[in-house]
Formats: structure tokens, C-alpha cells, sequence
């Protein structure tokens, strides 16, 4: 298909597409998206203009490979007969990798400029790239020093990217952790327990405050408020007065100590915590506050754990039975959810869109129900549930008795 770049004609027929980051429902989507318009449109085009959408696999880590060496292990072409229905499942078909193509080490390697030497190898005319602030981001960084054609798509479970209302990944995950909560229930009720119910999302509270809502939480905790486990306590309590069973979702980036925190509340959660560390009941809480903390290769902190706190801290300063339950990756996988097929389905149509009309550097977000393109070099994290938005003073269900 020709098409205008930079002034001058480019005849796009070798489309590359990677998958990168922490997998999601809707990948595929976005593939099967935009396989099913690069074929449609193949049937109307002359045979030197025809297009093919090549899968590179394993992400960024898929540039960085010897072509010459090792093809079967870097690409995967694609044909929509294959893999056409696909998109009704998470994961993705491309496989991914947290592979920082612009870390220190790599760009002393000089990695973008071999990524492009191999993108050139492989006669690849331009590069959709799916995934999250960190891969979108890398994608607008080698697209301007290279001036080469690129395409984005905005995925993550956790919904904390700028620049769309919904990133494709998320919803599945919310119906995942409510399934999750629902099971745990009946539990709770039957054991007249407190179940303390971790979810995914880094820094951004969107899933945990959706599942902690439609799941009927008595408490939800987020990375964006003030945890105060005193206050916890006092609705942990009523719920147990009331219904002899309590449910508490914890954002995985929920904090018990914050310098934005008020200085007793930091004080009062140290006290609680030097309580439970004491106690050779929680040995496990000891040794994960003593564990030195892990980093990606984005420098993203690895989460995980802050339930096991809680739990420990609200077992030592209530009467209740307690039990921890981290619904960790099996709410990332599993089944692609309705929103994120169409979410991801519509991505991949967009993407097409702009590629026939020149519109390079960009992803498509999602605003107010319509597509519209945003600059890939304007991408960032950090999209966080606002105090003031109508859910987060709805998100405990012991507030409203
Ligand atoms: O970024 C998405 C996410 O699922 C986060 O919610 C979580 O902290 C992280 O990925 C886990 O990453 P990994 O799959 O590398 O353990």
C-alpha cells in the first residue's frame, strides 16, 4: 500500500508487530484487528503493493537477535486463517519480554541502532508496537532518532496510561479479580472470616477499585489514598457486627508508610508492624520486609505481598479469623473478557486507519467512545484514580451502614 512519509511515497508491504511488557487480554485483538484489514485491503490492491503483517516475537528482545542466525526464533508471519479466533483469549500469540531497548547497558551496546540494522535486514517497512508506557515509550524514541515509521497500541491491566480512557487488559482483569472475590466469599460467610484479597495493578488502583466495588468489598485499599489501618480496623469490625464475614482488597501499590503520609499515621502503622514482626506467628511477614526489593529492567519496582502485611497486622489487632489470598497473574490470563476483544479489535482497526492516511508516531486512545490518535512520543505512566472521581468514595461498602 503506498503511502505518504515524511514527504515522500513509501510503499508499506513488510508490516512488523511486537508484543511487549507484562502480557494481557486483548493482544490478539489488536492483531486479528488489523490483520483483517491488511487482508481486506490486499484484495483491492495491485500485486506490488500487497501487504504482509510479520510477528516478531518475544518483544524488543526479537530486534536485538541475529536475523542472519536465528530467523525461526525472531518472526512469525501471520495469516488470518490461523489465527483469527485467537482473540477470544489473553496472553499473547507473539510471546513478550520486559526488554528495555534504551537501558544504559543497551544503548552503550548500541541495541536501537542495531534494532533498526535489523529491522532493515528484514526489509520491514514499518512497526506496530503493542503494550504499555514503557514499550509505547520506546517505540516513539526509535521511531523519531530513526525516522522511522511506527504505530502504537495502549495495553496494560493495570489502565494507567496516558492518554485513553481504557487500555485493552484491564476489564478482563477486573472480571477475573471479581470472580476471584466472589469465590473467596462464600468461604468468608460460610467461616465467618476476613478475607484479605490482593490484585495487581503497580502504582494505579483501577483494577482493585472496580473489582473491590463490583465485588462488594467491605474495603478497598489504593496506592492513591492514605491507608489507615486504624480506620481499617473500625470497618473491618462493623462488617463482622453485621454480617459475621468481611472482604478487603488491597491494591498490590497500596502503602503502609508513605512520606506524603501524615507523620502519626506512618508512626502508628510502624508500632503495628513492629508487633507483627515480633510475633514467630508471622515469620513470613519478617522475611519478606527483610527480602531486598526486586527491579525490572524499566527499573520498575516487582510488587506483590503488601496483603500479607495487612492481614498479619489486622489478625494481631482484631478477633477474627483471617486468611490472605493473592490473585497474583491468574487474573492477567486466561480468557480475553468482551470489552477488551472490541477495545482490542477497535485498536487494530484504527491503527489501520492511520496507516492509510499517514498518520505515523501514534496510538490510538480511547475518548469518549470515539478513537483518537495520540503522539507515541507523548506517551507516559501514571494514569492514577482521581479523589475526586465519583468511585473512590465508593469503593468501601462498610461506609454505607
Ligand atoms: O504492568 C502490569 C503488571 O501486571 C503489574 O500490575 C504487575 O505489577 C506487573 O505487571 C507484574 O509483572 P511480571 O509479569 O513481570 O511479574
Amino acid at each position: 500500500m503506498k503511502v505518504k512519509f515524511t514527504g515522500k511515497e513509501l510503499n508499506l508491504k513488510r508490516i512488523g508487530i511486537l508484543t511487549g511488557g507484562g502480557d494481557c487480554a486483548g493482544h490478539n485483538a489488536v492483531i486479528v484487528g488489523l490483520l483483517r484489514r491488511i487482508e481486506q485491503a490486499n484484495l483491492a490492491l495491485p500485486s506490488d503493493e500487497r501487504m504482509e503483517l510479520i510477528g516478531l516475537l518475544e518483544g524488543w528482545k526479537s530486534l536485538i537477535r541475529d536475523p542472519e542466525k536465528e530467523l525461526d526464533k525472531i518472526i512469525r508471519p501471520l495469516k488470518l486463517i490461523d489465527i483469527e479466533e485467537s482473540f477470544t483469549v489473553a496472553g499473547t500469540i507473539l510471546k513478550s519480554s520486559r526488554t528495555n531497548l534504551f537501558s544504559k547497558e543497551n544503548i552503550e551496546k548500541k541495541m536501537p541502532n542495531q534494532a533498526m540494522e535489523n529491522l532493515k535486514k528484514m526489509k520491514i517497512d514499518c512497526l506496530v508496537v503493542l503494550g504499555g508506557d514503557d514499550t509505547l515509550g520506546a517505540a516513539g524514541k526509535l521511531g523519531q532518532q530513526y525516522t522511522f515509521p511506527m504505530f502504537g497500541a495502549p495495553k496494560t491491566m493495570d489502565n494507567d496510561v496516558f492518554g485513553t480512557e481504557m487500555t485493552y487488559g484491564f476489564e478482563s482483569s477486573v472480571e477475573e479479580s471479581v470472580h476471584f472475590i466472589e469465590n473467596c466469599r462464600t468461604t468468608a460467610e460460610s467461616h465467618n472470616r476476613c478475607f484479605v484479597i490482593e490484585v495487581m495493578g503497580r502504582h494505579a488502583g483501577w483494577v482493585a477499585l472496580w473489582a473491590g466495588i463490583a465485588g462488594g468489598a467491605e474495603v478497598t485499599l489504593l496506592p492513591e489514598e492514605v491507608v489507615n489501618l486504624d480506620e481499617v480496623i473500625k470497618k473491618v469490625e462493623k462488617s463482622i457486627a453485621k454480617k459475621q464475614h468481611c472482604i478487603v482488597v488491597v491494591s498490590e501499590g497500596a502503602r503502609l508508610f508513605d512520606t506524603r503520609y501524615p507523620e502519626a499515621v506512618n508512626k502508628r502503622h510502624q508500632e503495628m508492624l513492629n508487633t507483627v514482626i515480633a510475633d514467630p506467628k508471622y515469620a513470613i511477614v519478617k522475611a519478606r520486609h527483610e527480602m531486598p526489593k526486586k527491579k525490572d529492567s524499566f527499573g520498575n519496582e516487582q510488587l506483590g505481598g503488601i496483603g500479607d502485611y495487612v492481614m498479619a497486622i489486622l489478625e494481631k489487632h482484631t478477633r477474627i479469623e483471617y486468611r490472605y489470598q493473592n490473585c497474583g497473574h491468574a487474573i492477567r490470563g486466561g480468557v480475553a473478557h468482551v470489552m477488551d476483544r472490541i477495545l482490542g479489535l477497535r485498536y487494530g482497526d484504527a491503527i489501520f486507519d492511520f496507516m492509510k492516511t499517514g498518520s505515523f508516531g501514534v496510538y490510538p486512545g480511547l475518548e469518549a467512545d470515539k478513537i483518537v490518535p495520540r503522539n507515541l512520543l507523548e506517551v507516559k505512566g501514571g494514569r492514577f484514580v482521581p479523589q475526586d472521581h465519583q468511585l473512590f468514595k465508593m469503593r468501601n461498602a462498610a461506609d454505607y451502614y
